[in-house]
């Protein structure tokens, strides 16, 4: 079979969009399991044995301030300057409002005075698919040089009273730079796809206008969640974009230098690894530290692989996702020659002066203040 990759033709040249800075930004406030089982019927052992998970971020500030100093020191790292962006991508499903977009937020902080931003949601795939549209973008010249940034404030919107989803997820974001280059870089190929008949396994009611409309107050969700059926399907869904994207392209497995997945669940990610054929040590994992950070989740494991060293120059890199809808998605990624930034940011978050379980136990009591909207989410009709 004829390998095929995606670049469009500039002048003869095939145009792609390598990644050229990358940064993280966690709050540093840290739920620990233990700390769960302070309010829930759970313990330590259920979760580390189920989830491969011991500790997640709960955030003290807004999606948009994680947002910013995840895309300063991204920027920093790219060696450029906020008047450089042309295009800010905000992915997350946990927008801090919808209008304005959260990307216009990022945007007039950076100072990218001349950019284009919007946000995506595809929920926990988010990043991954605006690294696909920012990819696309810079391919076809509309913009050069990209942000693109996932990020998530799980926290507000978490359902803390259900133990099925409340231990399994954080906050978080990073970002990475996209520049316009010659060199065969970047996201080299990707498959992108969404299980629709699955919407409903995974639903947080609460989040949209359809509940304002019934007057459930902002934060009052209750989750739809099907474990056992979105770990099937993500399982399923993961291994066959990725298997697609590699032959598509003829890049051996062999040839991967690390896999980096969402990290949802450990079991999930194994039972992925297992079925590409891939073992563990080429496997990076974040999972134990930060729980699902949904659209966060992928992006911050690929900026710690490349702090940990675990990116080689010119290395190939395979990020399969899955999220709401069920969106999944496969990118095969060839990296560039650099792996060190070229600077540093001096931006940080403001100090938290609460522990997570303060800030968790905060959340809590501004439902309960709010619980008698509980019965509006019943006889809903759904898409
Ligand atoms: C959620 C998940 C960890 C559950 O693991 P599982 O092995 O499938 O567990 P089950 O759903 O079979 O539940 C087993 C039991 O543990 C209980 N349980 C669920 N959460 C628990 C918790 N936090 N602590 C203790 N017990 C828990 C269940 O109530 C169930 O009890 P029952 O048998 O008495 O009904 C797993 O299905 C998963 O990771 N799914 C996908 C996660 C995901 O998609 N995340 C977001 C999408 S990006």
């Amino acid at each position: 079979m004829r390998a095929r990759r995606n670049a469009a033709c500039f002048g003869g040249r095939s145009m792609h969009a390598a990644i050229v800075g990358w940064g993280k930004c966690l709050p540093p406030a840290v739920l620990t399991n233990q700390d769960l089982a302070t309010f829930l019927p759970t313990d330590d052992e259920w979760i580390t044995t189920r989830t491969g998970m011991k500790e997640r971020r709960i955030s003290h500030v807004s999606g948009i301030e994680l947002a910013i100093v995840a895309a300063r020191r991204a920027i920093a790292c790219a060696g450029l300057r906020g008047e450089d962006i042309d295009l800010v991508i905000y992915g997350s499903c946990s927008n801090d409002e919808a209008v304005p977009n959260c990307a216009s937020g990022v945007q007039r902080r950076i100072g990218a005075v001349r950019a284009a931003a919007f946000d995506v949601n595809t929920a926990c795939t988010s990043f991954m698919y605006g690294l696909s549209i920012g990819t696309s973008l810079l391919r076809t010249g509309v913009a050069r040089t990209a942000v693109v940034i996932g990020v998530e404030l799980i926290s507000r919107y978490m359902d803390w009273n259900d133990r099925n989803v409340a231990v399994l997820f954080g906050d978080g974001a990073a970002a990475v730079v996209l520049q316009s280059s010659h060199e065969e870089c970047g996201v080299i190929a990707e498959k992108l796809q969404c299980y629709a008949d699955a919407r409903d396994i995974l639903r947080v009611r609460g989040m949209g206008t359809m509940y304002a409309n019934l007057g459930v107050p902002f934060g009052q969700t209750r989750w739809d969640f099907d474990g056992q059926e979105i770990f099937r399907r993500a399982v399923h869904g993961m291994s066959e974009a990725s298997l697609e994207v590699l032959a598509r392209t003829g890049v051996g497995l062999g040839e991967l230098g690390l896999v980096v997945p969402h990290q949802a669940n450990l079991r999930i990610i194994d039972a992925v690894a297992k079925r590409l054929g891939v073992e563990r040590e080429r496997v990076f994992l974040t999972v134990e530290k930060y729980g699902n950070m949904s659209s966060a989740t992928a992006p911050v494991a690929l900026v710690e692989a490349i702090e940990a060293g675990r990116v080689a120059p010119g290395g190939w890199l395979l990020m399969p996702a899955f999220g709401g809808g069920l969106t999944l998605s496969a990118h095969l990624i060839r990296w560039g020659d650099r792996v060190t930034p070229l600077g540093e940011s001096d931006a940080e978050l403001p100090p938290c002066p609460k522990s997570a379980l303060e800030l968790v136990e905060e959340i809590r009591a501004q439902k309960r203040a709010g619980e008698e909207s509980a019965g509006r989410f019943a006889g809903l009709e759904f898409v």
